[in-house]
């Protein structure tokens, strides 16, 4: 029987499979996720922990947890976790990879139309009492169809993402075959999709932001941090660019008075890409089998690379 740690309340039945086998769990009754040091005490004895985005797994984690054998997280992105660390000790990490596809480029799309579109400006002119009649020349927005869609990453998601972008008539240029800098230039939308690594942290910044075109719209479902987000709200106030709909903000949640807020022409949703109900059961499911399976000795069957 191994001790695991469950780091938020998770209404999914996979959780149950983890008791079958005989698991003793844990689980953090908090909203909001363990501050660091209460996440330290309580990884103290654990044989196994199972983390959100939102814990940070680090050398000070794993000192404290001498006794952990596996790691697994509820997400695709493991930027999170020191894996670098976690492989000198041993210690397998899993994600949960391909069962979020569908729905993150949903999203990614959601925010494509919404952007160009006005849809939230629109929407907040009812209430407002802004809707006086129909207005020829009032919330006129991009066109989707016969538009460029740069893809950024060509992984699963991105695929995924050109997939829908090609049911809507739109021409596709990706990163598989383009460099960024003429991407950028050729772009009317430009959606990221890369892991946070270092080499991608601010990739998007000033001189990335000022090779867009003045009426291209910006689309981030990745990492925050891809986003110079200083430069990002400078290239909004400036019109240096059309518009902006993420999913994802450094930091998370972004402070009230973030500068970015004030930005124009932004639309910011709190990291919602993989927030349906049966896509957040897969992943249970998935971070449950890589637990189940490392904890019986085996390879995780979604090891993060
Ligand atoms: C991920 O999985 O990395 C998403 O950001 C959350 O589902």
């Amino acid at each position: 029987m191994a001790r695991v740690l469950i780091t938020r309340r998770l209404p999914f039945p996979a959780l149950e499979r983890l008791q079958a086998a005989g698991h003793e769990l844990e689980v953090w009754p908090g909203e909001l996720p363990p501050p660091p040091d209460e996440l330290r005490a309580l990884a103290a004895n654990a044989d196994a922990v199972l983390c959100l985005l939102t814990d940070r797994i680090d050398e000070a984690l794993l000192d404290a947890a001498p006794g952990l054998r596996a790691i697994a997280v509820l997400a695709v992105g493991t930027d999170n976790v020191d894996l670098d660390a976690c492989r000198r000790r041993g210690i397998p990490v899993g994600n949960t990879p391909g069962v979020l596809t569908e729905a993150t480029a949903d999203l990614a799309f959601a925010l494509l139309l919404a952007a160009a579109r006005r849809l939230p400006e629109a929407a907040a002119a009812i209430p407002n009492e802004e809707w006086r009649t129909w207005e020829p020349a009032r919330w006129l927005g991009a066109e989707v169809h016969g538009a460029t869609l740069g893809i950024v990453g060509f992984g699963r998601i991105g695929q995924a993402v050109a997939r829908r972008a090609t049911g809507f008539g739109m021409r596709i240029v990706s990163t598989k075959d383009t460099e960024l800098p003429e991407l950028l230039a050729t772009a009317d939308f430009v959606s990221l999709h890369v892991p946070l690594t270092p080499d991608t942290r601010h990739l998007i910044d000033t001189g990335a932001l000022a090779r867009m075109k003045p009426t291209a719209i910006l689309v981030n479902t990745s990492r925050g941090p891809v986003v110079d987000q200083d430069a990002l709200a400078q290239a909004l106030h400036d019109n240096e660019i059309a518009g902006a709909a993420l999913d994802v903000t450094d930091p998370e949640p972004l402070p009230a008075g973030d500068p970015l807020l004030s930005a124009p022409n932004l639309l910011v949703v709190p990291h919602i890409g993989s927030a349906t109900t049966a896509t957040r059961s897969r992943m249970a499911d998935l971070a449950v089998d890589n637990l189940l399976a490392a904890l019986a000795g085996e390879p995780m069957p979604h090891a993060a690379a």
